[in-house]
């Protein structure tokens, strides 16, 4: 059995992280993107590789400090000084240090002799670690808290990342010029063909089906290939279990109707205007099943509208199987 599961791709999103941090950013980024699609792995393989100071903050961490953190090479002696800084405080370790940044930096910089590098922070799940209703509080502080270092430190450049897969919250993120938006999408078909290829598919027409079905969302691929053992049908049945509960959602709220318009094409969310789409919407969002995408992503560019995953131009589906098993039990 595959114990690990090499990186694949993300040439150009590596590029630009790259570029972003030596420039740096007076507002935080807010990356956001569909559940499993590799937000994570991508910005700890970024910190990873990175030749100067980058902090990545899990921010669900309950316990255990070197699961909560990754550090660049530049800050292999840091571990005792954030231990500190934990210890301090009760709760879990995640969201102090998350809570803390200002804190931390100030130790790190001060401690290791590290003015005027180049900082990276990233905050992974930020928005289920402090909670919706402080989402607006946290960037606002971010972004004065870019100010603050930059000020104080003299660092020659700060990056400050923060990731969601929570759709409710960019409504929220939105509403305010505290930071920028981006998002990150699903493997491309080439990358996804790399990353299959490395799971010992058995073969291209089932490589092809999970393409169909998973619109390359490495999380959903990486589930067919070991829990299900490539069997497509199989994880669509189990699929198709936990989609019910939603069905049901939407039909006690008469929106089933609407649904099947929804499923024919994402955008008449934003074309037709009625209470009922809207709240059908809330309930789709909140489920994490379909995402708002009218926004550039990473790379600088709109994701293109492919019909037969069931992108949009404003909307899409996060997975191209939520659309046929919804589909299905309608
Ligand atoms: N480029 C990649 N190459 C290989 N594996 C990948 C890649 N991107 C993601 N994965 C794998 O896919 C799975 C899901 O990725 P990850 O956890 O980073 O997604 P996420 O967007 O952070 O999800 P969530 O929204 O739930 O936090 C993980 O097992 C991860 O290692
Ligand atoms: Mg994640």
């Amino acid at each position: 059995m595959l114990h690990y599961i090499p990186f694949v791709n993300r040439i150009e999103e590596l590029k630009v992280l790259e570029e972003l941090s030596a420039r740096g950013l007076t507002k935080p980024l807010y990356l956001y993107g569909p559940e499993g699609c590799g937000k994570t792995r991508l910005l700890k393989e970024f910190i990873n590789s990175y030749n100067n100071v980058g902090i990545y903050i899990d921010a669900l961490e309950g316990g255990d400090i070197e699961s909560a953190l990754q550090l660049s090479k530049v800050l292999n002696k840091a571990i005792p000084f954030i231990g500190e800084l934990v210890e301090s405080y009760s709760g879990s370790i995640g969201r102090i240090l998350a809570e803390r940044i200002h804190e931390l930096l100030r130790r790190l910089i001060v401690k290791l002799s590290l003015r005027k590098s180049r900082l990276v922070v990233v905050v992974d799940d930020v928005v289920k670690a402090i909670g919706i209703d402080r989402i607006e509080w946290y960037i606002k502080w971010l972004y004065e808290l870019i100010w603050k270092i930059r000020e104080k430190y003299e660092v020659k450049s700060i990056l400050i990342i923060v990731t969601t897969s929570e759709g409710l919250s960019l409504d929220i993120v939105s509403r305010h010029t505290h930071s920028h938006i981006r998002m990150l999408w699903n493997l491309d078909k080439k990358a996804f063909l790399e990353l299959a290829s490395k799971l010992n598919p058995p073969d291209t027409a089932t490589t092809e089906e999970v393409w169909r079905v998973t619109g390359g969302n490495p999380r959903a691929v990486i589930e067919i290939a070991i829990d299900y053992n490539w069997d497509v049908s199989k994880w669509l049945v189990d699929l198709k279990y936990r989609l019910l509960r939603v069905v049901e959602r939407v039909k006690h709220r008469q929106l089933a109707k609407h649904l099947r318009t929804v499923i024919e094409d994402v955008d008449v969310i934003h074309s037709e205007f009625s209470e009922e789409m809207y709240n059908l919407y809330k309930v789709l969002v909140e489920e994490n099943l379909i995402i708002y995408k009218y926004m550039n992503m990473l790379v600088g560019r709109e994701l293109v509208e492919n019909q037969e995953l069931g992108i949009g131009k404003y909307y899409a589906w996060q997975i191209p199987a939520y659309r046929k098993v919804l589909s299905q039990l309608l």
